[in-house]
């Protein structure tokens, strides 16, 4: 009989996330031997595996939380971990390629604590990366006997996740306040569509690889999307209110991006002086270090992470629609909780 989830240890989500990572290394590895060994360096540079020039590194590479939920949602429907790689490869090489070019976009020059691909190796160079890593996904789905689905899966995630990082440009160049307001289901909408979609994807591959039911492969999707959502969100905090040393990003430059993140918008709706003062500072372009002391006085962070909270719950409600495996649906249930404690 299994043992009831109360009564077993409780989850370290750091050490599942290392699994994971362990698991997916060697496939990620040989992945990236099938391309030009100058965009495979870069690749292997953006995963902390080199320096520039390809000397060996040990750099954090990135926590690798969609490749861990292709292997959770292979084995939350019962199969070996292993048959979630192919899904793990191909979304974490989309994501990688996503963030190359995002940064780009961004105009970042940090990530995972060092200069970010475009600034290391040259933009164009970057933008080709990013193709590059694209056509391994691509070419690892289509090996799988699951291959034209699993294919339409990450397209339909990709195509999301382009819909989403259009409107996050667009949205820049709309105004902080009045008719023309980004509001917060747009940018719910938004959100969903650039990391929901490719968390949603993950959970879901992995499931359809591991053999499980068209029900159990919807409600990962389901659940990875609400657990992207809150993901971003907190992303959102990070970004104002993290440690660079910790997150290895920036802070503060979404809000000299004009980005319209969900804490500047919540505290932007408070009926509070400090909105209004708010409202001026951003407008007028004032510092991003006033502006995030007012985003906090209106409310904006705790109601970033209410609503976070709120997602969780919902991708947890997701997850109860399907009786998951073994140990694979505590730790997903755990992974969700631990993706909005975070701090990196
Ligand atoms: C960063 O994703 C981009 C977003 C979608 C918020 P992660 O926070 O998962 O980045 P790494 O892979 O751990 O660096
Ligand atoms: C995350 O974009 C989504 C994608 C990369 C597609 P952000 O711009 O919000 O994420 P960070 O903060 O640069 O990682
Ligand atoms: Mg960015
Ligand atoms: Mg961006």
């Amino acid at each position: 009989m299994p043992t009831p989830s109360a009564l077993r240890a409780p989850v370290d989500v750091p050490l599942v996330l290392e699994r994971c990572r362990e698991t997916v290394r060697p496939a990620l590895r040989e992945a990236l031997g099938r391309t030009h060994p100058w965009v495979a360096e870069m690749a292997a540079y953006s995963f902390g595996w080199c320096e520039v020039g390809g000397a060996p590194s040990a750099a954090p590479g990135g926590k690798g939380v969609r490749q861990a939920l292709a292997v959770l949602g292979a084995e939350a429907v019962g199969a070996p971990g292993g048959a979630g790689v192919p899904a793990a490869v191909a979304v974490e090489l989309t994501h990688v390629f996503s963030l190359l070019h995002d940064d780009i976009m961004d105009g970042d020059p940090a990530r995972r604590g060092r200069p970010t691909v475009w600034k290391a190796y040259g933009t164009g160079p970057a933008v080709l990366a990013g193709d590059a890593l694209f056509a391994l996904a691509v070419e690892t789905l289509a090996a799988t006997e699951a291959g034209p689905s699993a294919l339409r899966m990450l397209s339909a995630a990709l195509g999301d996740l382009v819909r989403g990082q259009a409107d996050d440009l667009l949205f820049a160049d709309r105004p902080w306040t009045g008719p023309q307001r980004v509001r917060s289901a747009q940018y719910r909408t938004m959100a969903e569509h650039k990391t929901g979609a490719l968390l949603g994807c993950a959970a879901a591959l992995g499931a359809l690889l591991g053999g499980g039911s068209p029900s159990a492969v919807a409600a990962l999707d389901r659940a990875g999307r609400r657990l992207g959502l809150a993901f971003q969100i907190v992303d959102d905090v990070l970004g104002v209110w993290g440690d660079p040393q910790v997150t290895g990003k920036p802070v503060h430059n979404d809000l000299r991006e004009r980005k319209k993140t969900f804490p500047v918008l919540a505290a932007l709706d408070s009926p509070s002086p400090e909105a209004r003062r708010l409202a001026a500072v951003l407008t007028s372009g004032g510092d991003p270090r006033e502006a995030a002391v007012l985003v906090e006085a209106a409310g904006g962070r705790a109601a970033a992470l209410d609503e976070a909270r709120a997602h969780i719950a919902a991708a947890k409600t997701a997850l109860a629609d399907v009786s998951l495996q073994g140990a694979a649906g505590d730790e997903l249930r755990a992974l969700s909780a631990f993706l909005v404690a975070r701090d990196l």
